[in-house]
């Protein structure tokens, strides 16, 4: 399917795998609006709105400016190291505004906005989504509910009649800022983990969805996941 004149818009356009999604995007002749907080870092050529996933209400004011939309990346995403045991509850309120309810309220505010016969939303969970890593506290949960969102948008729209596709792609290790911030006071395991295997690039979880995008309206991938050769689990 052509990605040329499409209206895309992508969460988390200004670093890591938001950023190559976005410029795949306007390689392909799309029409892209980035929406983060950090709009001075979008790739050129997209349209940035200046957004705090974190606030419903910038949520609201950023859909209230758009008229149509054919596809949706909910790719913006945190990473603390915030266990159940004694992670900040802050923290894990902050994951899940953003790794959750910004995914589901993006949905529903794009839904109307699509064609008629059917637009496309691509969520990006995690192989933490799969599988809980022993470090993976409140965040893995988060990525459990992304993939669980995604089943439940699918099964509703359906139900509904509707072509609306929805994807969840699941990474594992991608080199991006995010790794970071994930293993903030463990950078010395950062750094093993990195020298261990030749991790995912953004722009290698980019391509497999623009790859789901181009996939012919008849086919509905719903379910990618993808990791660095040399990761086991
Ligand atoms: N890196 C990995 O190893 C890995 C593995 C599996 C899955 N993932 C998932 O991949 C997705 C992209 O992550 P990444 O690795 O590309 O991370 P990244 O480089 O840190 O980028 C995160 C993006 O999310 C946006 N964002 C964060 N908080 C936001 C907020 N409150 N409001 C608006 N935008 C916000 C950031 O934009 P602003 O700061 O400009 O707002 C930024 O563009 C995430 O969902 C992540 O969970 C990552």
């Amino acid at each position: 399917m052509s990605l040329i004149g499409k209206n895309a818009l992508v969460t988390g356009a200004s670093s890591g795998v938001g950023y190559a999604i976005a410029e795949m995007l306007v390689k392909a002749g799309a029409n892209v609006i980035g929406l983060c907080r950090n709009t001075s870092a979008v790739p050129e050529g997209v349209h940035p709105i200046a957004c705090d996933l974190s606030d419903a209400s910038q949520i609201d004011t950023a859909f209230a400016g758009l008229t149509e939309l054919d596809i949706l990346i909910n790719n913006a995403g945190v990473a603390k190291l915030a266990s159940i045991t004694t992670g900040a509850p802050a923290d894990w309120e902050l994951m899940w505004r953003v790794n959750v309810h910004a995914l589901a309220l993006c949905s529903q505010k794009s839904l109307p906005l699509f064609p008629a016969d059917g637009g496309q939303i691509v969520n990006v969970s995690s192989m933490s989504g799969h599988r809980v890593p022993s470090s993976g506290g409140f965040y893995s949960p988060t990525k459990f509910a992304v993939r669980a969102i995604s089943d439940a948008l699918r099964s509703e729209l359906r139900a509904a009649g509707s072509h609306t596709r929805v994807a969840s792609i699941s990474p594992g290790f991608i080199d991006t800022p995010l790794l970071d911030i994930y293993f903030t006071g463990r950078e010395d395991q950062l750094e093993e983990t990195k020298s261990s295997m030749k991790m995912l690039t953004a722009e290698d979880v980019a391509s497999s969805v623009i790859h789901i995008l181009k996939t012919p309206a008849h086919i509905d991938i719903t379910d990618v996941k993808m990791r660095c050769t040399e990761q086991a689990s």
